[in-house]
């Protein structure tokens, strides 16, 4: 197993680190110490967050516009990392999307798979190959957290099977990134982050507000909206869910702290998920489809 990862002083960069999920994740590399960038597609989000937090952390953070579902973007991301920095140690391919209320999966379009699968499945593989061939080059200790998420990484809830089939293939290709890191370098591995610990009061919920024009739906959609976090959280109470909100910049903290560790699963409350994924494998050994979340959403 590679040595535990140094984050005070380190050069880290942090997809989607604009908003959300990310935000916490650079505010809590800020707090270890380390220097970050974050990249985003979101302009002013990503100008308003970096001038939030470089009032207290001066000097250590700043943004780069990036698009990770474009490869040539996230290579010029790593060029200018590389090029202002010359490092990086720590990857965050954390920029994601929904599917824009999931719905029958016959009824999306293929603008809905190009999007969603461009940035889930193509940002993180995109990120991938800007960055690990020249972290591996650099010879320096190095890290790479992807963002999966419960719903695909470990079962898909069946209405959101597009979102969920992205983050299934997160999972994967993280497991196989990790196996290939350690095999290369003992200084590099990688870990596959699973938000949890409660409900998350992210831009998740209006992903479409960063969807391209030229990926637009042009059918008329699946017939289900994008639910708004109050919308959600209505929903799994009224299904008699106990649900607490999630404090972001904790959940950041917990990941840092992870990360430090090279802990190869990042993520809280998995007792439900370990026993969920015990029936899963039982079905499997019957024969039979495995049973899921139990999210009727
Ligand atoms: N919110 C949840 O409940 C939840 C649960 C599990 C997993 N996740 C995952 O966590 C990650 C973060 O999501 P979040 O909930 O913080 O949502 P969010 O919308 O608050 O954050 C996502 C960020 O990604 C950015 N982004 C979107 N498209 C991009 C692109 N093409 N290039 C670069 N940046 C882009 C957005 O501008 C935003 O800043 C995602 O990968 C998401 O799938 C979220």
């Amino acid at each position: 197993m590679a040595a535990s990862m140094e984050v005070a002083g380190s050069v880290a960069v942090v997809t989607g680190g604009a908003n959300g999920i990310g935000r916490g994740i650079v505010r809590a590399l800020l707090e270890a110490d380390a220097t970050v960038v974050v990249a985003d597609i979101e302009l002013d989000v990503l100008d308003t967050t970096v001038a939030a937090l470089s009032a207290s952390f001066p000097g250590r953070v700043s943004g780069i516009m990036a698009d990770v579902s474009d490869d040539r973007s996230m290579d010029s991301l790593a060029d200018q990392v590389f090029t202002v920095h010359g490092r990086c140690n720590l990857l965050y391919n954390n920029a994601g999307v929904g599917s824009g209320g999931g719905g029958r999966i016959w009824t999306h379009e293929p603008n809905d798979w190009r999007w969603c699968y461009g940035v889930n499945v193509f940002g993180v593989a995109n990120g991938i190959m800007a960055f690990v061939p020249r972290m591996l080059e650099s010879g320096q200790p190095g890290h790479v957290v992807n963002t999966s998420s419960g719903d695909g990484g470990f079962a898909p809830v069946p209405t959101a099977g597009l979102y969920a089939s992205s983050k299934a293939a997160v999972s994967c290709i993280t497991e196989t990134l990790d196996h290939q890191l350690r095999a290369e370098s003992e200084a590099m591995g990688a870990s596959v982050f699973y938000p949890s610990g409660g409900l998350m009061d992210t831009g998740l919920f209006t992903s479409q507000r960063n969807r391209p024009t030229d990926l637009e739906r042009v059918r008329g959609g699946t017939g289900r909206k994008s639910m708004s976090f109050a919308e959600m959280k209505d929903r799994l109470e009224q299904a008699g869910r106990n649900v607490t909100v999630a404090d972001l910049d904790e959940l950041g903290r917990f990941v840092v702290e992870c990360t430090a560790r090279r802990q190869y699963i990042i993520g809280r409350d998995l007792d439900d998920t370990v026993g969920l994924l015990h029936s899963r494998a039982d079905a499997i050994g019957r024969y039979e489809i495995p049973p899921h979340h139990q999210i009727g959403l």
